[in-house]
């Protein structure tokens, strides 16, 4: 698979931006899945920039960890400081995983999603399927590898405080997006991301079920 190299972040986060846009702009009734973590930070700063029009659009967020929505920690929480309070999208109309995985799956499946966002772990996890994940999986719950506890550390005061167990879409909700767009920032994402897009389709490498899908699109910067 083709990774794109890109100058550098600003490129990476416009870029991406340049292909949400395009999608509201086609379809204003868009359903998108969205991520979480540093990397889409850019792309949602340059989203708001942009004042683009969500009033029709469906968010469905790709994970959330086991705790309070309420924490500053909380996936919700970094949504809405980062993207949803600063645009007209309808809170209602923002859904992330909770413990009624069904009910999830049911909202997704209604209409398939028009534009999956992705970011990969330095495991090669995509959302927190971590390795070892079936590649049919829905959405559910499940224990986050010491590796991505590693990762998340640094957002947290104590490693303690690290939540332990999240929600996630499964690698088959993913794969049911119609668009893909998967961005990745820094060296140490590198190897996994060769790995992962021009290595043995395995699901010991989550993000690798990718080479199956049709319409992928892979962003990296250093
Ligand atoms: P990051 O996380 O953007 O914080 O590097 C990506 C991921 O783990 O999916």
């Amino acid at each position: 698979m083709e990774i794109k190299v890109l100058k550098d972040y600003k490129e990476l986060s416009y870029t991406v931006a340049d292909i949400v846009e395009y999608q509201l702009q086609e379809q204003p009734l868009s359903r998108l899945i969205l991520p979480t973590g540093s990397t889409p930070l850019g792309l949602y700063k340059e989203l708001v920039n942009r004042e683009l029009d969500w009033s029709a659009v469906m968010t469905y967020n790709l994970d959330v960890y086991i705790m309070n929505p309420d924490h500053p920690q909380s996936y919700q929480t970094f949504m809405k400081e980062n993207l949803f309070n600063k645009i007209n999208i309808y809170p209602s109309n923002c859904q992330f995983p909770d413990r009624n995985v069904q009910l999830y799956e049911e909202r997704l499946k209604g209409i398939p999603v028009d534009l999956c966002i992705l970011g990969i772990g330095t495991n090669g996890h995509i959302a927190f399927n971590e390795p070892g994940s079936s590649f049919d999986s829905r959405t559910r719950v499940v224990h986050l590898d010491e590796q991505t506890i590693q990762d998340n550390s640094r957002f947290f005061d104590s490693v303690d405080d690290i939540p332990t167990q999240a929600i996630t879409m499964g690698l088959g909700t993913i794969m049911d997006s119609k668009k893909i767009v998967l961005m990745a920032n820094g060296e140490h994402k590198l190897n996994i991301l060769n790995v992962a897009m021009n290595g043995e389709v395995t699901e010991d490498i989550p993000a690798s079920i990718l080479q199956n899908h049709d319409n992928v699109k892979v962003f990296y910067c250093d």
